[in-house]
């Protein structure tokens, strides 16, 4: 995922931190509102300027408290800063600089417990995890960097956690819960989706796989549960809303990227790592890199053009995976054959089961002009209509 230059921001700190947050980052890690795993012993009682001097001061962050002073950061206005804040109010912040907001984020080593890992990529890895604080156990997923992981690959991980201090929470996010950066291995923290991804949870739910499962030979197949699917987009189209208005970019909006939460909540997921996570037969190798030319949008694939609207034109692909039970879009085509299709004109064909109705909005997606697609808010919209429809009929 990339994050846009953000907007130069000339309010005041303070008269910021009193409005809701629709975005950038409000570490719940250490907010003492949030009662949730505090991640920086300590943080979570910084309450007055004073208790942010006594912390930045005690972190060697003296720079840092000089800036903070003049402005008068509290604990609240801390707990709310992003980057582009923080560059406002210490200009001398270069990005490699050791102040920024990610000093904020950090976990001691000695709070976390690693355990088996539930994902891989070339360079990296993902595993298991659990923060200690205060009492309170929390299971995580810690993406971290294998030996042979390349100053680009650090780079990369570096990259997807600012990202993430950025966009902030949301419930259709895997959300940060803190790095560790310092005197170890670099970790990422994010939350756990005990339910893992969609593609694979699309795939096992499929009436062929269900066919096929001797177990459930003799047993009626259960009806496509049509509801459920929907939601899965509903809770997308929320996620990647949240998205695009912090001006974040995905550029891989795929079910092999969405994870699922409790009670099968969807969540976007793969801010960075995804980079290097190219390995499946669904990236198709081009001269420099791998590619999920399948998702990629017109002006993408031939432009090399990456914008909100174009994840919009992934997201009528991630649709059609969902309506068609996990299968590979455009399977049976190699990559070549399937873009001059899309140059001529040609797109995915409607599901089997898939309604009239969802099959339009996929179809908007794949506009060729990408200012003439639908916005995600107009994609929830349309998703939180359609699935209001079906319940009427259902019922
Ligand atoms: N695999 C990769 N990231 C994960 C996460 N956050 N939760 C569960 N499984 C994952």
């Amino acid at each position: 995922m990339n994050k846009n230059v953000p907007k130069q921001r000339d309010v005041p700190l303070k008269d910021i931190v009193d409005q809701p947050v629709t975005g950038g980052a409000t570490n719940e890690a250490f907010d003492p509102e949030n009662g949730r795993d505090a991640c920086v012993p300590g943080l979570a009682n910084l309450i007055t300027v004073e208790d942010v001097q006594g912390f930045l001061i005690d972190n060697d962050l003296q720079e840092c408290a000089r800036a903070f002073r003049e402005n008068d950061v509290d604990g609240k206005a801390l707990r709310h800063l992003d980057d582009a804040m923080m560059k406002d109010l210490v200009p001398m912040v270069s990005s490699n600089s050791p102040i920024s907001t990610l000093n904020f984020w950090e976990i001691p080593r000695s709070s976390l417990n690693l355990s088996r890992r539930i994902g891989r990529g070339q360079f990296g890895e993902v595993r298991l995890g659990e923060v200690r604080n205060r009492g309170v156990t929390t299971t995580v997923a810690v993406k971290t960097l294998r030996d042979s992981a390349s100053d680009g690959n650090k780079k990369d991980l570096l990259g997807e956690l600012e990202i993430l201090v950025t966009v902030g929470r949301h419930d259709n996010i895997i959300s940060l819960v803190g790095a560790c950066t310092k005197g170890g291995p670099f970790m990422v923290v994010v939350e756990y989706a005990p339910n893992g991804c969609l593609k694979d949870w699309l795939k096992t739910n499929s009436v062929e796989a269900m066919r096929n499962n001797s177990e459930n030979q003799n047993q009626p197949l259960p009806v496509m549960d049509l509801e459920q699917l929907i939601q899965f987009g509903i809770d997308v189209a929320a996620g990647m809303s949240h998205l695009a208005a912090v001006q974040c970019v995905h550029r891989d909006l795929a079910a092999r990227n969405i994870l699922l939460g409790k009670n099968l909540v969807a969540k976007v997921s793969d801010f960075g790592l995804s980079r290097d996570i190219y390995e499946s037969e669904e990236y198709v190798k081009t001269t420099k890199t791998k590619l999920p030319l399948r998702w990629m949008a017109y002006e993408s694939l031939f432009y090399n053009v990456y914008t909100t609207q174009s994840d919009v034109w992934s997201f009528g692909v991630l649709l059609w995976e969902i309506m068609s039970m996990g299968h590979l879009p455009y399977g049976g085509m190699k990559g070549k054959q399937m873009m001059n299709m899309i140059k001529d004109g040609g797109r995915l064909e409607k599901p089997l089961y898939c309604p009239d109705e969802l099959f339009a909005l996929m179809e908007d997606c794949w506009t060729i002009l990408p200012e003439d697609r639908p916005t995600f808010p107009q994609l929830k919209t349309n998703l939180d209509r359609i699935i209001q429809a079906h319940k009427v009929t259902v019922c």
